[in-house]
């Protein structure tokens, strides 16, 4: 099994599917309190005395005065020559400087271990623990005969190591400042350099070094402000705290008071958590974890007063057991949000349904009605809304009102509005007025007041259908006497003598779930759009991003979770949501999903590591109420090198495996294993479906073609075999085709290949003055103007081919090729919309609808289905308890999901 991540080694890369390292100094800088960072420090030698001293004033403390503080500072204010242990040194304390005034604390290298000691001093007091026992509670401390011990932690690959201070005995209460009592497990206040907040424990051990310091261990709760949330740490409740597994050591006298800290169950029902909070300094009710900026539930009692080795990051289960072997396939409901042509959710069934949940997609939602199209198409199961997601969640509100009317639903979140008018049955004649836009004999146009009779309600939306400048709600009406060409959208408000037909609407509707109601929904999933974060755009507002109108469905999306409350939610996004304004949006999404009791985490992944030849990194977030398992992340399955594209805060959030491990990984794909078995078209093809016209070459291409019932976790019927669809390019104009028909077919071949361009020593391309410039037949230029420009002419970009032995940076929603690398190889035109969505991990059976265009845009704007399919086989087992540890890491099991045997390609162990 792998072993633990190794925060301590070497700059290189070792060549596979592993994180960069610099990993150490990543996690100290995750946190923004170099204290709760420094945690994770070693304790020093006695003998580095001096220049440890020196480090910590550069670093954080420079200022520092004679004030004893935890953890370090002290033990760098406290030079002073070895004690003699069981001598008293008594210090000068009065009790005017206790616990309640600011604390100036006096240099207290000359605590005592006095029982029943003078007044003023910092010393332990009541019996020793018993030596057996303290050695079996904390064998670490009793190793060695010097002050310090260097430990090597469990972790497999043998490199972490850290220094032990050494301990003469331990005790279980402490008097501080001669007045203040603490006991073992006591919460309390550690003192902190000035001007900063004093710093929040649980106090886990007490004891005597051999050297005769007095210490206590630490175990640091944080506050949510040096979390990863930063400055968006206002957002969550003062009084809230998060405990952590970080320890260190500190001199005794560093405790300032004891808290009450009460530990609260974590509830999605916000007010019945606010009814459960006594009176309190803080609460808490989750740990907080650096790996993967998770927040989880806190673990049971008696692990949160013992200290624990750090262990693997990843979960030992054993996976090998668990596909299939839910005999029962427990049934979930999921919601797609700007679902798109539902590429995110298709993945998260299938790869659910093979870790033996039966995750269906009930509800999808966007606002591009050629992206809903597709979606229905492939997923007949699916209610798919075409409307923007602001209007589904008023939608969502104005049904559960209605249902409650209709006392088919208790309204809990709702007060029962107007809609009870409709229980009257006297108002029942259907007859409704409608104005009719009619033209006069003249031909003008006008309108008019008629009575018509309404024969039923076909649908319902939340929104202005007939464009009158009003949002509001409406119902469809088929007409009494009239067919479906004369449907109209009614609104509510005019259909009230309607009862009959709203009721038997509602009801219908209701027992059928067209819409959930809070509770109906298990999981969420979207990746709701935040184009005020993208480098593209160039009036981004870095100050406040959620003021941005770009950037508002990030809101959305997250009052959609508040007011569904599913059991999961994955939320997907670009990784500039955790580069854009330092990160805002991301700690922005972190915050809201803690704020609703959610437990979080998130982590980014890069498509290729799954099995692709794209490399694509994303970032996703996972949510689960408290009272489930949180879903890990799937470890990569193939070798690929991840790229530095995450800032170096977040490069821990990385799904990767660590250094030192040896997974077994499949060779990273290329572009020919994807497509080199599709029939060559030309610029022109223009025909939706066609014969593949001959066999899979690869292994990726079996398994892509598959049909849908053959795919491992589909759970569709029966559907047969499958044409081979959108396999046509973007037509490029004339001009485009002729240029690219001038481009050679070998690797590297792009603008920068046809006559008149040179590229000098600096990479960046001139015209060559002996040579006359080219012109196409339409009198365009051969070599555009925007091409010698693009980057500053140092891009390599335009009209560039791509290679059969190439993995694609990021498939993008367009196809032009003026600025990306996007030639077929071989072929005189742009990858088809297939040889894209073979990119993205596609199936084949997947059929696209819309106009070329949005074909493309449906194709780039996806989540890679091998991600997602890998995302839901963990969503899959954490839905279903089968997850046995909190980690945030998983293997998939061997070859997921991919049946078919192995052919030729081997293990990547040897592709070096
Ligand atoms: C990144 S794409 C989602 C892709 C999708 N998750 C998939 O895997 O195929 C974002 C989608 O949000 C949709 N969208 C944008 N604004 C929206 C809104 N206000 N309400 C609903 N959908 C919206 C876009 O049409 C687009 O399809």
């Amino acid at each position: 099994m792998p072993s633990t991540r190794n925060t301590s080694t070497s700059t290189e890369e070792a060549g596979s599917v592993k994180k960069q390292t610099r990993s150490s100094q990543r996690i100290r800088n995750t946190v923004s309190k170099p204290a709760y960072n420094e945690a994770i420090d070693i304790i020093e030698d006695e003998s580095s005395e001096v220049s440890r001293g020196g480090k910590r004033k550069e670093r954080s403390v420079a200022s520092a005065a004679k004030t004893s503080k935890r953890s370090k500072p002290s033990l760098e204010e406290t030079p002073s020559p070895k004690s003699n242990n069981d001598e008293a040194v008594l210090h000068d304390r009065s009790e005017s400087e206790s616990k309640t005034s600011p604390k100036i604390l006096k240099n207290k290298r000359e605590a005592a271990v006095v029982d029943g000691g003078d007044d003023g001093e910092t010393m332990f007091i009541g019996e020793p623990v018993a030596d057996e026992e303290a050695r079996r509670r904390w064998p670490k401390r009793y190793q060695g005969k010097g002050a310090k011990r260097v430990v090597t932690k469990s972790s497999k690959d043998g490199s972490d190591s850290e220094e032990v201070i050494q301990a003469r005995r331990h005790y279980t209460q402490a008097k501080v400042d001669g007045c203040l009592i603490y006991n073992l497990y006591d919460d309390a206040h550690v003192k902190a350099e000035e001007g900063e907040d004093n710093y929040i424990c649980k106090i886990v051990e007490m004891f005597e070094a051999v050297d005769g310091d007095l210490y206590f261990t630490a175990q640091w709760f944080y506050r949510a402000r040096d979390t990863v949330l930063k400055k968006l740490g206002h957002l969550i409740d003062k009084k809230r705290v998060f405990f952590s597994e970080i320890q260190d050591d500190n001199p005794l006298d560093c405790l300032v008071e004891k808290l009450n800290i009460v530990k609260v169950s974590l509830n999605v029902d916000s007010e019945v958590k606010k009814k459960e909070i006594p009176s309190c300094d803080y609460y808490c009710d989750m740990l907080y974890k650096l790996e993967y900026s998770s927040f989880t539930n806190l673990p049971p009692e008696e692990k949160t007063n013992v200290s624990e080795e750090a262990s693997s990051t990843i979960s030992e289960d054993n996976l090998d057991n668990v596909v299939g072997a839910n005999n029962n396939h427990e049934e979930a409901s999921l919601l797609d949000l700007y679902s798109g042509c539902g590429a995110m959710s298709t993945g998260l069934c299938l790869g659910a349904n093979m870790a033996g949940l039966k995750l269906v997609t009930r509800w999808a939602v966007d606002i591009n009605k050629y992206a809903c199209e597709s979606l229905q198409w492939n997923h007949p199961e699916t209610t798919v809304r075409n409307e923007p997601a602001e209007d589904f969640l008023a939608l969502l509100k104005e049904w559960e009102r209605l249902c409650a009317s209709f006392s088919l639903s208790k309204s809990e979140n709702l007060e029962k509005q107007s809609f009870n008018s409709y229980d009257n049955e006297d108002d029942n004649n259907n007859e409704v007025e409608v104005e009719v836009e009619d033209e006069d004999e003249d031909g003008n146009g006008g309108s008019d007041g008629e009575v018509f009779e309404v024969e039923k309600f076909l649908a319902i939306c939340y929104g202005d259908p007939k464009e009158k400048g009003e949002r509001q709600l409406h119902f469809k009406v088929r007409w009494k006497n009239y067919g479906p060409e004369e449907d109209t959208w009614e609104p509510l408000e005019g259909l009230g003598d309607c009862q009959e037909c709203l009721k038997e609407f509602v009801t219908a509707g209701f027992n059928s779930k067209i819409l959930p109601l809070p509770g109906d929904v298990d999981v969420i999933c979207g990746g709701p759009p935040c184009q005020g974060i993208s480098g593209f755009n160039r009036f981004r507002n870095k100050d406040n991003p959620l003021q941005d109108e770009k950037n508002k469905q990030l809101q959305v999306f997250m009052d959609i979770v508040e007011y569904l409350k599913p059991k999961f939610v994955l939320m997907e996004n670009v990784v500039d949501i955790v580069k854009f304004s330092e990160g805002f949006l991301g700690r922005y999404a972190l915050s809201q999903l803690l704020h609703l009791n959610y437990q979080v985490r998130m982590g980014m992944m890069a498509a290729g590591a799954y099995g692709l030849p794209q490399f694509r990194m994303r970032a996703f977030f996972w949510g689960a109420r408290p009272n489930e398992k949180l879903p890990q992340y799937p470890l990569p399955t193939h070798d690929l090198i991840v790229r530095g594209v995450i800032p170096l805060e977040f490069e821990m959030n990385t799904v990767a495996w660590s250094e030192g491990q040896k997974p077994e990984l499949e060779k990273k794909l290329l572009l020919e294993d994807a497509i080199s078995d599709l029939p060559p078209v030309g610029n022109y093809e223009n025909q939706d479906a066609m014969d593949y016209g001959n066999d899979p070459k690869t292994e990726f291409q079996q398994f892509i073609r598959l049909s849908r019932d053959d795919m491992p976790g589909s759970s569709s019927a029966k559907s047969g075999k499958h044409l081979l669809y959108d396999h046509r390019p973007l037509q490029l104009n004339t001009d485009d085709y002729q240029r690219v028909c001038r481009i050679p077919k070998r690797k590297g071949a792009n603008f920068r290949d046809l006559p008149g361009v040179l590229v000098k020593a600096d990479n960046k391309v001139e015209w060559d003055p002996n040579v006359e410039r080219v012109y196409l037949e339409s009198g365009k230029p051969l070599v555009p103007d925007y091409a010698m420009t693009f980057v500053g002419g140092t891009s390599c970009k335009p009209f560039a081919r791509l290679w059969w032995d190439e993995t694609v940076p990021t498939v993008v929603t367009r196809a032009e090729p003026h600025n990306q690398a996007i030639l077929h190889p071989e072929q005189d035109r742009v990858l088809t919309i297939r040889e894209n969505a073979r990119l993205q991990g596609f199936p084949d059976y997947y059929k696209l609808f819309g106009p070329v265009k949005e074909r493309y845009i449906q194709v780039g704007n996806a989540v890679a289905v091998p991600v997602s399919r890998a995302l839901g086989y963990a969503l899959g087992l954490a839905y279903q308890g089968v997850v046995s540890s909190d980690e945030p890491l998983m293997k998939l099991p061997p070859r997921f999901p991919n049946p078919v045997e192995k052919t030729s390609s081997g293990s990547s162990q040897d592709n070096s």
